[in-house]
């Protein structure tokens, strides 16, 4: 229950609307670092689009989405960045960033925020080793000199590689593919597939992975909450700024 200690990710009136639907409405909530954090409600209720707004596949209509990396900011740190232009700022322990500011392709590389899918999203053709290295593109792509040192075969790039590799490795024991990783994706189970997903989000260091649970329309979830707007499992009483916390 790090959400009050520990905030890893803040939430403050997220409101998505598309034309006149409001998607989602004045959500606020905090997902603590190395916290398990659940998003729950009935379908329609909103959860896809506050996990499109966080990675920032939509930018939300309105509200604030700061994320401190490594690091506890305080209320005055949310604040003089959400004053300045900018969209991230160092502070004492770590860096802070507003992902509504942010484009998608920062929001995974920056911010180290990952996520898998409601439908799997996998390189179908491509091998269970490549689908991992995929996900290691950028240190590889910096240790390349974008190209270049690759092609020369620099020690820099042949080290990176082997590291990828190690990483791809490591996880493939840890989901129990490691016989699999010459196989095209596609031709894994299901189930496998799912765990693939989740391991090339975690290839990415993320710091929250944001896994979607396995597709369809779940029972659980019209019991869990049925007629409300999506909402965190514990639900908080109320919302708590970062300097409640801080
Ligand atoms: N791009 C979009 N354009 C218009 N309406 C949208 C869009 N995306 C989602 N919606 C609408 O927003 C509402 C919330 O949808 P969302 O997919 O976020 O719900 P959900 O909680 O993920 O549902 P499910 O449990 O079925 O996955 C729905 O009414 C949906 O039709
Ligand atoms: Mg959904």
């Amino acid at each position: 229950m790090r959400w009050r200690t520990d905030p890893l990710l803040v939430v403050e009136h997220l409101t998505m609307r598309f034309g006149g639907l409001v998607a989602v409405n004045d959500l606020s909530f905090d997902v603590g670092r190395g916290d398990i954090t659940a998003l729950i409600g009935p379908n329609g209720a909103g959860k896809t689009t506050v996990f499109n707004c966080i990675t920032g596949f939509y930018k939300p209509t309105e509200g604030r989405l700061a994320l401190a990396r490594e690091g506890r900011a305080t209320r005055e740190d949310v604040a003089a960045l959400t004053q300045s232009p900018t969209r991230n700022k160092r502070f004492a322990e770590g860096d802070l960033y507003l992902l509504e500011r942010m484009p998608d392709f920062e929001i995974s590389w920056k911010a180290r925020v990952a996520r898998t899918f409601q439908n799997i999203r996998l390189f179908q053709g491509m091998t269970v080793l490549e689908n991992l290295l995929v996900a290691q593109h950028n240190p590889l792509m910096a240790a390349s000199g974008m190209t270049v040192l690759g092609l020369l075969g620099a020690a820099t790039y042949r080290n990176a590689e082997k590291a990828a590799i190690d990483k791809a490795k490591a996880w493939l024991e840890k989901i129990d593919l490691m016989d699999r990783a010459d196989d095209p994706a596609g031709e894994l189970p299901y189930g496998a597939q799912r765990r693939l997903e989740i391991a090339r989000a975690m290839c990415t260091d993320p710091d929250p992975a944001l896994p979607r649970r396995a597709g369809g329309r779940s029972q659980p979830e019209r019991v869990a909450r049925p007629k409300q707007s999506p909402a965190l499992h514990p639900r908080r009483p109320r919302h708590v700024g970062p300097a409640d916390r801080a």
